[in-house]
């Protein structure tokens, strides 16, 4: 056995190519030469088997000092005589190109296939990559917006970080007015030196949309206006400081709080199913006159208050839930965008908003709103 072994070795040392000197640079000679060369690369090629191996095999070949493809510069191509130069070269630049093939395609079988001693192992099972699932906020916000894309609206966005102008002047805020208490504002670090419009906050709602959009487009205009807000609020099951809201906003000639008032029912109805009924009481925002918040009935006990002998949580046995606010666009908002085709005595309009989140929790009974910020993957995954 060892003898046998000692003698394969001594046989392969034997073999190993080496480039000589050519004295004869006929035709058929150089055909030879390469044709030797090229077979001894076959052979080798063939033998690499692990990443030490193929350091080897690319040095051999490769390296600038002293490997054969210098070699065969040097001993084939420079010695040539004068009138052998143009066929020698020619040869020399075929295999030159043959070798770094070889040894390129080594190197990409190499990062592309796994390798076990040489050889792919077909009956390994192939890598699984998991298709990513649609964030049930995402998925929410999309279903809300392709409702309203459905009766002609288009989508509009605006910037996360906002100026008090957009953010409450514009919407009817006035400066140091109660009402911006209502919103909690995040507000940027050192603004003091601007103008109080100026300011910089982190929006606290979608609403600021609907003026930077009129400032933009004349009427008549239907636009939904998805995107993440923030506001001052600790986190807890139902508050977080980030969160995400759908606006909505119809302006034309004549429209009505009926207008409204079809529209977001049918929209309902779409969200939560036909049988879900809506129901308006009075509220108040800056922005609109009159201001409503929508109830729908309780998709989840159908408006009974009761699941079983249990009472229902989600719509605190009330058998209504309350989904957005809405309202008449108040004709002082219309004013700062008058110079633009909004004449408050010409065209009137209506306006919702609603929070994606709130609504993704009530659609997929999911009882903290913290589990669609955390990231865990476990729980993300139950929408793949
Ligand atoms: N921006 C309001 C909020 O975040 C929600 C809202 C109420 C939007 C009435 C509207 C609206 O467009 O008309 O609390």
């Amino acid at each position: 056995m060892a003898q046998a072994k000692v003698r394969k070795k001594k046989v392969a040392t034997k073999m190993a190519y080496s480039v000589s000197t050519l004295t004869d640079y006929s035709a058929e000679a150089l055909e030879r030469t390469s044709a030797e060369l090229l077979s001894a690369l076959k052979h080798e090629a063939a033998a690499v088997k692990s990443d030490a191996d193929r350091k080897v095999f690319r040095d051999r070949w490769m390296a600038r000092k002293n490997g054969i493809l210098t070699q065969i510069n040097d001993l084939w191509l420079k010695k040539a005589p004068k009138e052998s130069k143009r066929e020698a070269g020619r040869m020399v630049n075929e295999v030159k190109r043959a070798v770094e093939d070889i040894i390129e395609k080594a190197d990409r079988v190499e990062s592309a296939t796994p390798v076990v001693s040489g050889i792919v192992d077909i009956t390994l099972p192939g890598v699984q990559r998991s298709i990513g699932a649609e964030h049930p906020v995402i998925r929410t916000t999309n279903e809300i917006v392709s409702v309203f894309q459905k009766l002609g609206y288009s989508v509009a966005e605006g910037p996360v970080v906002e100026t008090d102008y957009y953010n409450f002047e514009a919407l009817n805020f006035p400066p140091n007015h109660p009402a911006r208490d209502t919103q909690d504002t995040l507000f940027i670090a050192g603004q003091q030196s601007r103008a109080a419009r100026e300011r910089l906050l982190l929006r606290t709602h979608t609403s600021p949309v609907q003026i930077r959009t009129m400032e933009t487009m004349r009427p008549p205009l239907r636009i939904v206006i998805p995107g993440t807000v923030h506001r001052n609020d600790p986190p807890d099951a139902s508050h977080s400081p980030m969160f995400h809201q759908v606006e909505g906003l119809a302006v034309d000639t004549n429209i009505t709080f009926g207008d409204l008032k079809g529209t977001l029912d049918h929209a309902m109805k779409a969200l939560f199913g036909s049988s879900v009924k809506t129901h308006f009481r009075p509220s108040f925002f800056p922005f609109t006159e009159p201001s409503a918040e929508m109830f729908v009935s309780c998709f989840i006990c159908g408006g009974s208050g009761k699941r079983g002998s249990d009472p229902c949580r989600p719509c605190k046995q009330t058998g209504w839930i309350e989904i957005l606010g809405c309202g008449m666009v108040d004709p002082n908002v219309f004013e700062f965008v008058k110079d633009n085709g909004y004449d408050p005595k010409k065209v009137s309009g209506f306006a919702f908003g609603m929070g994606s989140d709130r609504i993704a929790l009530l659609k997929y009974g999911v009882d903290d709103i913290q589990l669609f910020f955390q990231g865990d993957v476990r729980f993300l995954q139950q929408w793949g």
